[in-house]
């Protein structure tokens, strides 16, 4: 059944890391690891400004406000201390209630550590238990095999690759589209 998931904030909890509503303090941290030229790598942006960090995070206080509910963008942080290490979200297709597309990133500091899995899977799991999505689809540069890892690791199956699809800090980027079908979900 499909829900539409409105009114009331939302926190997932995993393992190790508590995935919460953004809030606009938020900001400070995210410029922190923005600024990062690891992160920066398979991004058009060569640096980041504190305005630009205040406009991301505003985006994700917007999309609170939808009315019903279309997109979720969480605040990953550790349940350790409360750090707030990075971002996770699901964002229904415009007209597609049954399609929503996910998307992650991390604090370079905190890369390695098996997190964007475990809040990636979070999602996927709300996404269709609570929101009842039939497909859930992510795109992203082809020579970015951290986040290709991520969705194979989910059990993402590769759709697609579009040749030359980016161009940005020089240079052609091919991008991969990735799809994870509820059937499969439910398989894993
Ligand atoms: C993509 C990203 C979120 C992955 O985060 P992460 O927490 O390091 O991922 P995990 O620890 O869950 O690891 C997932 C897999 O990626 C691999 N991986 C992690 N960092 C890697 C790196 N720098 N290079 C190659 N593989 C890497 C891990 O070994 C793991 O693979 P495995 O299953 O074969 O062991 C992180 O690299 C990031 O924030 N990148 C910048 C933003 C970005 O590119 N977002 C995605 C946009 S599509």
């Amino acid at each position: 059944m499909r829900q539409e998931c409105g009114g009331s904030p939302l926190g997932l909890v995993t393992n190790r890391l508590a995935l919460r509503e953004f809030v606009e303090a938020d900001r400070t941290a995210v410029l922190a690891y923005q600024r990062d030229e690891r992160y920066l790598r398979y991004y058009p942006w060569d640096g980041r400004s504190p305005a630009d960090a205040r406009a991301f995070v505003g985006m994700f206080l917007e999309w609170q406000r939808e009315q019903p509910r279309r997109r979720f963008q969480l605040a990953i942080t550790l349940k350790a201390n409360g750090a707030l290490i990075g971002n996770c979200g699901l964002r229904r297709k415009p007209g597609k209630d049954w399609e929503a597309d996910i998307g992650y990133e991390l604090n370079p500091e905190h890369w390695g550590c098996g997190y964007a899995t475990e809040a990636a899977q979070a999602l996927v799991n709300f996404g269709f238990r609570k929101m009842g999505l039939d497909r859930i689809s992510s795109w992203c540069i082809a020579d970015n095999t951290a986040s290709t890892r991520v969705l194979e690791r989910l059990g993402f199956r590769q759709e697609g690759r579009l040749r030359r699809n980016e161009y940005f800090k020089g240079r052609w980027w091919d991008t991969l589209l990735y799809g994870l079908l509820r059937e499969e979900w439910k398989a894993t």
